[in-house]
């Protein structure tokens, strides 16, 4: 986000904090329960959403430099993410092309893939190295077997993409992100370090991960003894970017700039939480001095997903930074996993057991609105019904 930008924030942010208001969604949204979980819209969600759209799916620093690799489940495609020896981000499937075994897991650092099962060499371009001790039994086979399947990838502003079909990643990746992308350039992610990550499993529609960021109207009640004694909970910025969705949360620290000379202000970032979030599964927050960074998947339908958080930290880190970046991976992970957490499966639950039919967004929660409206119309579904703007509780038709 860039100086101009920031100072406009700040202004509307004044106003908010002095009025006791806040950004609102000129509608409340009905929710039938089925948007979560109907198993017939989470297949149309999978196709559209994350087959046919260019997905998030790693940082720049996370395989900084040649050879640094990161293996990543994209719902059922396992890939391998590779920084190549031209300096280029590569995507794999993680599969090597004689019987199929998996050529890597988890993250590290390799000059080439040795296959665990009959030790075939795969370079960094892909491109098959050696078949040891294969008597020249592959000799008949085409070329195909020479290259691992490339899946199509794309890397700006720190963001690593892929598509697992169709094709123009980058005119795609433009679109969906909009003018957020040099918002997010701004954050200079390509220079940062990447810190550690973190994993869980839930029992819960894939969509509730993101609902849990979306709002901050929940912080108060849900956090009150962690993180709510630092932020103003109850006056968020929000606005759209393409399909992106910003929202810019101020913490009690935000203070500090209004207490100074009126010509020194104009920040926001190191007083406020900076989220972006793309539809239909990846979340960018700029942390008043870091990134971090969260990704879910569904696994197995429309019940059950898989959450990641990894943090990124600007250099150089002394000693001091290294630790501060450590404890806040421990921080946001511990009041994540102890308090959004429980209520995404609690909710899930509820709506699962056909006793709730339907759910209301306020016009306090926009962001919430606006990301369910951006699944919905990706994938033609009208079951999301916004209330007038008058407050009327029928529905519009
Ligand atoms: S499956 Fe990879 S070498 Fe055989
Ligand atoms: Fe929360």
């Amino acid at each position: 986000m860039d100086a101009r930008k920031q100072s406009e924030m700040l202004e509307r942010l004044r106003a908010h904090l002095s009025n006791k208001t806040t950004d609102l969604s000129p509608y409340a949204l009905k929710v039938p329960a089925e948007h979560y979980v109907s198993e017939d819209q989470f297949a149309l969600e999978v196709e559209v959403l994350f087959k046919q759209r260019p997905l998030l799916v790693a940082l720049t620093p996370h395989i900084a430099n040649e050879g640094d690799y990161l293996t990543h489940e994209v719902i059922d495609t396992s890939i391998v993410l590779v920084r190549d020896g031209d300096g280029a981000a590569r995507a794999y499937v993680n599969a090597c092309r004689h019987r199929g075994a998996r050529l890597a897991e988890g993250r590290g650092k390799k000059l080439s893939f040795s296959c665990p099962f009959h030790a075939w060499n795969w370079g960094l371009d892909g491109r098959i190295i050696a078949r040891p001790n294969s008597h020249e039994g592959f000799a008949q086979a085409d070329a195909r077997y020479d290259q691992l399947l490339e899946v199509m990838c794309y890397e700006t502003a720190g963001m690593i993409f892929v598509l697992l079909e169709g094709d123009d990643i980058e005119g795609k990746v433009k679109e969906l992100m909009g003018s957020s992308l040099s918002d997010i350039a701004n954050f200079d992610i390509e220079s940062m370090q990447y810190i550690d990550s973190r994993e869980t499993e839930l029992d819960c529609n894939y969509k509730f991960f993101l609902d849990g960021f979306a709002e901050t109207y929940h912080i108060g009640p849900l956090h009150k003894n962690t993180i709510s004694p630092y932020y103003y909970s109850n006056s968020t910025l929000v606005e759209r970017m393409a399909d992106v969705v910003h929202l810019v949360s101020p913490r009690k620290t935000i203070d500090k700039e209004f207490e100074k000379p009126p010509a020194e202000q104009g920040s926001v970032l190191p007083y406020c939480t900076t989220e972006y979030l793309l539809a239909p599964n990846a979340m960018l927050t700029y942390q008043v001095d870091h990134v971090q960074f969260w990704r879910t998947y569904p696994i197995d339908g429309a019940n059950r997903c898989r959450i990641e958080l990894s943090l990124f930290w600007p250099k150089p880190m002394d000693a001091e930074a290294q630790r501060k970046a450590r404890l806040n991976v421990d921080l946001v992970w511990d009041v994540t996993t102890q308090e959004d957490f429980p209520q995404s499966v609690a909710i899930h639950r509820n709506l699962a057991s056909g006793a709730v039919p339907d759910l209301v967004f306020g016009r306090n929660e926009p962001a919430l609105i606006y990301y369910h409206q951006n699944i919905a119309t990706a994938i033609g579904s009208d079951r999301l019904i916004p209330f007038t703007e008058l407050g009327d509780d029928k529905p519009q038709p």
